[in-house]
């Protein structure tokens, strides 16, 4: 059994960061979300992944390699541009050949991994599985509509009046029947070739699908505050481990990491957080469900809920809250006479102003 692993996409609702970075390579407690993806799956048991790039290949690439950290066979598929997740299948047939395989897009993060799902599916072999989640709003999603026996009956795309709260999760197991059902639909009216047509059409020639509602924590890492989000989750599971050094003057309390090189001094850290490597902290405050990347600065400044990634500096502000701050931002104060904020701000940054 194969995965299929989709990195491409522009990642529109995570701009300005997705401008300079794919999204699937935001951290979620400093490390890329696509990791967690990636590491589930060798988990399920699974060796080879076929990774679909688009723009952002480069990065990738760089972020993942051969797959042997991860203890996985990679191969990287181009994708032209991002014509639809059906269209990611159609380009990786030959990659795929006769093998099953997990579709897994790469911004889709899961808390209790892959294992079972996989297992499930080697155990019954439909022709396809999918798995739901109930949601509050699943016009943003493929949406499946279940009979009173829990069969599936119909699925459709982000539609405008859903016939249930059942969304379809970013993780599909296909055998190779798939390949006829992308050959055979028709792109969407924005010219993607959508997998949930696939799925459609499948069920239309009488395929087996089946689907399975989880309830465990499943997000789209698609906006700010599902990362924000995300994090939160990861951090709350996070074990105390300090190898950076924290000064007398430093209160902690609860569970926090401070990455090997990390410097902290005269703060007060409320776990749980992370601190990476070689970021120095000094008379700040670092709240709860905060991750901040390495070789970060933070001084007099404070920060809670946030994530801040590699080489940023914030000083002097009081209080950041809920923020998403990409790599080498800096943060400071205007000079002490002037009353204004000046701002240096990428296209569609968004700035909320106490
Ligand atoms: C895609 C699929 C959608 C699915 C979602 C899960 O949407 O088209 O059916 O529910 O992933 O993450 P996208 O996030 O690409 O808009």
């Amino acid at each position: 059994m194969k995965a299929l692993v989709l990195c491409g996409g522009h990642g529109t609702r995570l701009r300005p960061i997705t401008h300079t970075s794919a999204k699937q390579l935001v951290p979620i407690a400093n490390k890329p979300v696509l990791y967690y993806g990636l590491e589930a799956l060798r988990d399920a048991g699974i060796e080879d992944v076929g990774i679909i790039v688009g723009d952002t290949a480069a990065e990738v690439r760089r972020a993942v390699g051969d797959g042997s950290g991860f203890g996985l066979r990679v191969t990287y598929i181009e994708q032209e541009a991002p014509l639809g997740l059906a269209h990611a299948v159609l380009i990786a047939r030959d990659y795929l050949g006769d093998d099953d395989f997990v579709m897994y897009l790469g911004d889709n993060f899961l808390v209790d991994g892959l294992t079972e799902v996989v297992d499930r599916f080697r155990a019954t072999r439909p022709d396809v599985q999918i798995m739901l989640t109930p949601v509050a709003d699943p016009s943003q999603f493929g949406v499946a509509e279940l009979d009173a026996d829990g069969r599936l009956v119909r699925v459709e795309e982000k539609p405008r009046s859903p016939r249930s709260d059942l969304a379809i999760m970013g993780i599909y197991l296909f055998t190779p029947v798939v390949h006829e059902a992308v050959r055979s639909i028709k792109p969407d009216p924005r010219g993607e070739l959508e997998i949930t047509t696939a799925i459609e059409w499948l069920l239309e020639h009488d395929a087996r699908i089946t689907s399975h509602i989880v309830h465990g924590y499943w997000k789209d890492t698609g906006r700010v505050e599902d990362m924000l989000e995300c994090n939160r989750l990861v951090l709350e599971d996070l074990e105390t481990r300090v190898e950076g050094h924290v000064d007398e003057r430093t209160d902690v309390v609860g569970r926090v990491v401070v990455e090997e090189g990390a410097r902290i001094s005269g703060s007060r850290l409320v776990g749980p957080l992370i601190i990476g490597a070689d970021a120095v902290i000094k008379d700040s405050y670092v709240g709860p469900f905060t991750s901040i990347g390495p070789d970060c600065l933070l001084a007099d400044t404070e920060v809670e809920f946030s994530i801040v990634m590699e080489r940023s500096s914030v000083l002097g502000v009081r209080r950041l809250r809920d923020s998403l701050i990409g790599k080498d931002v800096a943060i400071k104060p205007a000079s002490v006479t002037s009353t204004a904020h000046q701002l240096v701000l990428g296209d569609h940054s968004q700035v909320r102003i106490a």
